[in-house]
């Protein structure tokens, strides 16, 4: 029963405050939607104030997400068995 015109939708992850309480989702391939794939919708996770998860399985490399947008980002990984590979792409994520 509150007024909903000047409604709060921040919430804090980890601890670092964001201004929207939904964040996207890791999801594989986005090249497949939009020829920017994890990169527009990086900028679009930052535009809105939210957290971009980026997939393991995003298709664009994490050097392009990481200088798409300054927005905040998690890493989510799929864990290979040659833990070689997956430390690689932990360190450069
Ligand atoms: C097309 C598609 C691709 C996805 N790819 C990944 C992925 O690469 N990594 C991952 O952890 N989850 C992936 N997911 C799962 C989503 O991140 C999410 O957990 C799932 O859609 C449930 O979220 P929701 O309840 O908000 O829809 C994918 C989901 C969809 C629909």
């Amino acid at each position: 029963m509150k007024g909903v015109s000047n409604a709060d939708l921040s919430t804090t992850v980890l601890g670092r405050k964001i201004k929207l309480s939904v964040m996207l989702a890791p999801v594989a391939a986005q090249r497949r939607y939009h020829l920017d794939g994890g990169a527009g919708a990086a900028r679009a996770a930052a535009a809105a104030g939210t957290v971009y998860g980026v997939s393991g399985s995003i298709g664009n490399s994490v050097e392009e997400i990481a200088i798409s947008s300054s927005g905040p980002k998690r890493f989510q990984l799929y864990v290979p068995k040659d833990r070689a590979v997956a430390r690689d792409g932990v360190l450069r994520a």
